[in-house]
C-alpha cells in the first residue's frame, strides 16, 4: 500500500497589533498553532506558518506620536521585538511579516476592486465625534465622559464600567476626548461601507457547514439572525494605513487590511523562497488554509473575511479554530494587579518549554478560557515535564553511560521517528 500524498496546508495566527509587546495571551495562540503545525510536518505533510504584525490604526499612530518618533520606526521596533520573543518561545514561523508592506497593499487595493466592481460597496455621509483641537474622528473609546445612567466619571464612550450601560459617545456627560482633553464636537464625512448583507445567505451555508466550531457558528448566528449590518471599511485622515484608491484623505480600515495580512506574507514567503501562491488562495487547488484565532476576534474571521474572500472570488479558509483567553489565577490579565505577564518577563525567570507544556495540557478545542494558575503550574510543570519526561532521559543516560559507551545507535529509519529519538539526545529541541 502507497503512503497518502502530503496534504499542502496553510497556517495563520492572528496578526498582533505592532502597538504594545507580546505578552502570555498572544504566547497561548501561537504555541497554540505552533504544536498543530509541528504535528502535520511530523506527519509528513506540507505545512507552512506564517504570521506578521498588525501594523495601521490610530491607536498607532497616537503611540508613534506620544514617543515623538514617526509610525514608521514604532512598527520597525516593535516587529524586531515580537520576532524576537516568539523565537525565544520556539515558535517556528514559517514567514513573519507586516501589514505595512507593498504585498499587503497591492493585495488590499486588487480586493477592493473586485469588492467595487461587484457593487459590494456603498457610501454614505456618517455623523461622528471629532476633537476640533486634534482635528480627528474620534472613535468610541478616545472619547470619555460620565455615564448617563449610574453618574460615574471617566467611563469610556461606548459603555460604562460600573454599571454595564450601553450608549453613544454623545449620550456621555460632559465628554471629552481622551486624547486632547477638548470637548468633542458632531461632524459629518463620507464613509464606505462593505455590504455584508448581501451575503446574508452565503453566510448561513458557512454557518452550517460545520467549518466552525459549534460554539462558535452559535454565536455567529445571533449576529446573522439579528440581520447583517453594512461595515464600514474606510476612516478619515490623518491614519496610518492605506488610503484608498481614488478617495483622497479615505483610508481602509485596519481591519479591512489585517486579514489580507495573512495573503500578504504568504506573497512575501513565496516571494522569497519559488513556492508557488496561487493554489492556495485560488478556488480549486488542493490546498487547505487553516487559522488560528482568539474568541474576540471570530465575528472578523468568520463572518467578514469569509464574504470578503467570496466577493473577491478567492477561497474561504478550510476551517477557522477559535480558543478562549488566557487569565492568570482566575481573573483577567491586568496590570494594576500584576498579573499583566509580558512574554519577555516570563523568559528572564523560566524556561519556554515548561509554559509550552502547560499550555499544550491545558489547550483543547474549546473557546472556554485558560487559565494559568501559577501554583498548579509549579507542580505539573515538576510532577510531568521535571518528574517524568526528565526522569526518563535521565535513566536512560545511566545505561549508555554503563553499558553503550555513551552512543546513540543511528536514526531508525523506516520506524517513522524520522530520527527523533536520535535528534533529540543531541539536544536539538527545535528539531523535535
Ligand atoms: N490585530 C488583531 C488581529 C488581526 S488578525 C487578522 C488583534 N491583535 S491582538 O494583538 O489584540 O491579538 C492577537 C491575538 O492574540 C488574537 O487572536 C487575540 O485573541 C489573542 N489574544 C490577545 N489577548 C489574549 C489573551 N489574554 N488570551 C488569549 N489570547 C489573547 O486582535
Ligand atoms: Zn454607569
Amino acid at each position: 500500500m502507497s503512503a497518502p500524498a502530503p496534504r499542502k496546508i496553510l497556517v495563520t495566527s492572528a496578526l498582533p497589533y505592532a502597538n504594545g509587546s507580546l505578552h502570555l495571551g498572544h504566547l497561548l495562540e501561537q504555541v497554540q498553532t505552533d504544536i498543530w503545525v509541528r504535528f502535520q510536518k511530523s506527519r509528513g505533510h506540507h505545512c507552512l506558518y506564517v504570521c506578521a504584525d498588525d501594523a495601521h490604526g490610530t491607536a498607532i499612530m497616537l503611540t508613534a506620536e506620544k514617543l515623538g518618533i514617526t509610525p514608521e520606526e514604532q512598527i520597525a521596533a516593535v516587529q524586531q521585538e515580537h520576532m524576537r520573543d516568539s523565537a525565544r518561545f520556539l515558535i517556528g514561523f514559517d514567514n513573519y511579516h507586516t501589514t505595512h508592506s507593498e504585498e499587503n497593499r497591492i493585495w488590499c487595493e486588487a480586493i477592493y476592486k473586485r469588492l467595487k466592481d461587484n457593487n459590494h460597496i456603498a457610501s454614505r455621509p456618517i455623523t461622528q465625534a471629532y476633537d476640533p483641537e486634534k482635528q480627528l474622528f474620534l472613535a468610541d473609546r478616545f472619547i470619555k465622559g460620565t455615564c448617563p445612567r449610574c453618574k460615574t466619571a471617566d467611563q469610556y464612550g461606548d459603555n460604562c464600567e460600573a454599571c454595564g450601560a450601553t450608549y453613544s459617545p454623545m449620550d456621555l456627560i460632559d465628554p471629552v476626548s481622551a486624547i486632547s482633553g477638548a470637548k468633542p464636537i458632531e461632524k459629518d464625512s463620507i464613509h464606505f461601507f462593505f455590504k455584508l448583507p448581501e451575503f446574508a445567505a452565503m453566510l448561513q451555508e458557512w454557518l452550517a457547514s460545520d467549518t466552525l466550531q459549534p460554539q462558535v457558528a452559535n454565536k455567529l448566528r445571533e449576529w446573522t439572525d439579528a440581520g447583517l449590518q453594512e461595515w464600514d471599511i474606510s476612516r478619515d485622515a490623518p491614519y496610518f494605513g492605506f488610503e484608498i484608491p481614488g478617495e483622497p484623505g479615505k483610508y481602509f480600515y485596519v481591519w479591512l487590511d489585517a486579514p489580507i495580512g495573512y495573503i500578504a506574507s504568504f506573497q512575501n514567503y513565496c516571494d522569497r523562497t519559488g513556492h508557488p501562491f496561487d493554489e492556495y488562495w485560488q478556488h480549486g487547488g488542493a490546498t487547505e488554509l487553516y487559522h488560528f484565532i482568539g474568541k474576540d476576534i471570530i465575528n472578523f474571521h468568520g463572518l467578514f473575511w469569509p464574504a470578503m474572500l467570496h466577493s473577491a472570488n478567492l477561497r474561504a479558509p478550510t476551517a477557522i479554530y477559535a480558543h478562549g483567553f488566557l487569565t492568570v489565577n482566575g481573573t483577567k490579565m491586568s496590570k494594576s494587579r500584576g498579573t499583566f505577564i509580558k512574554a519577555s518577563t516570563y523568559l528572564e525567570h523560566l524556561d519556554a518549554q515548561y509554559l509550552r507544556y502547560y499550555f499544550a495540557a491545558k489547550l483543547s478545542s474549546s473557546v472556554d478560557d485558560i487559565d494559568l494558575n501559577l501554583e498548579d503550574f509549579v507542580q505539573r510543570v515538576n510532577a510531568d515535564v521535571v518528574g517524568k519526561v526528565v526522569n526518563i532521559a535521565s535513566r536512560c543516560a545511566g545505561f549508555l553511560r554503563n553499558g553503550f559507551d555513551n552512543t546513540l545507535s543511528e536514526p531508525l529509519r523506516g520506524t517513522g521517528d524520522g530520527g527523533l529519538l536520535h535528534r533529540r539526545w543531541r539536544g536539538d529541541r527545535r528539531s523535535v
